[in-house]
């Protein structure tokens, strides 16, 4: 993998809860194909997701719901515990916590201290350490790939960290939708897994038949998304993928989602001749990437059972209604 991280100046998340502790950094990671879209990859980092730690957090909110009532009121406007599945059957069955820089920094100290003992400190490093390491040759990888510029876009470090627990004890436990087939929004994404397999990817075949290709449940993936495929005017392809469960067992992620700068206008890269037909809003730039999350947001919270959808359900398909949106 082509990686130029001596020349980049790495950025420092606002994870100020807890400073990373690691002293060298770790080699960048190595690549290797994983489907036939060659975007697609495993890498093999040099550090592993805490996942006692992910564990212990869960648990501790779990059977603690005054002190996820208080993070969660950290952030109001969505929280950071997300636990729809405990009564909704049809959405993801899976729960969620998702952190970021601006979310830990809202976060008062007293709650920092009620969850330093449950996993919180080894979390944020974590993440930290994931960040700083391992965005910019993930980024160079994908400019060697696609002849584009990526890291001038990508300036702010606009990242959003999640833990996933596929968690038996939902309201639907003989599910098998762990997440539904999605394309994520951003640039990449990063999906640490616990050794439990769900993880599917789609694979196309020459002729157009899709299938769901199962990933081991030990590799750690980079998928990419909408918005890498919209700056390099198609030449980067999205990762169609989905979370199958399996009843009974319970399985955790840990991910790292990069998109562009929340102002950057969403069009392909200046100089990048796209490869297919954009729609005019694309080619003119006129959404930018805070307004496409938006757009996009409100899909992904419905099928995470977090959101209700204007007008209902509809013809609900997050991946068709952004083609719409963004192909001519
Ligand atoms: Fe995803």
């Amino acid at each position: 993998m082509a990686t130029n991280v001596d020349t980049y100046q790495p950025i420092t998340l606002p994870l100020d809860a807890v400073k990373p502790t690691t002293q060298a950094s770790p080699p960048p990671p190595t690549t290797s194909p994983l489907s036939s879209n060659s975007t697609t990859v495993t890498i093999n980092p040099s550090i592993k997701a805490p996942f006692n730690a992910i564990r212990s957090l869960f648990d501790h909110l779990y059977t603690n719901p005054d002190t996820a009532k208080e993070l969660n009121a950290t952030y109001p406007r969505r929280g950071i515990l997300k636990t729809a599945a405990t009564h909704n059957t049809t959405s993801d069955q899976k729960f969620t916590i998702d952190i970021s820089g601006p979310r830990c920094a809202l976060m008062p100290e007293a709650i920092r201290i009620a969850l330093a003992p449950h996993g919180l400190p080894e979390v944020l490093e974590f993440f930290n350490t994931v960040s700083t390491t391992y965005i910019p040759p993930v980024l160079s990888h994908l400019n060697s790939l696609s002849g584009l510029d990526l890291h001038s876009v990508h300036r702010d470090y606009n990242v959003n960290l999640r833990l996933a627990d596929y968690n038996p004890l939902t309201a639907s436990p003989d599910s098998l939708n762990g997440c539904g087939a999605h394309t994520d929004y951003g640039t990449f994404t990063i999906i640490f897994q616990d050794g439990t397999p769900g993880l599917e990817l789609e694979e196309i075949s020459p002729c157009g038949k899709k299938t769901w290709a199962p990933v081991p449940g030990d590799a750690t993936v980079i998928l990419t998304g909408w918005c890498a495929v919209i700056l390099s005017g198609g030449r980067i392809k999205a990762a169609r993928h989905r979370v199958r469960r399996m009843p009974g067992v319970r399985r955790l992620s840990a991910i790292l989602f990069l998109a562009p700068d929340l102002d950057v206008p969403l069009a392909p890269l200046e100089g990048v001749e796209p490869v297919r037909a954009f729609s005019e809003l694309v080619m003119e730039g006129e959404m930018k990437v805070g307004e496409f999350k938006e757009v996009m947001g409100k899909r992904w919270r419905y099928r995470e059972g977090n959101e209700e959808m204007e007008g209902g359900r509809g013809q609900f398909d997050q991946d068709a209604e952004i083609e719409r949106l963004i192909y001519a």
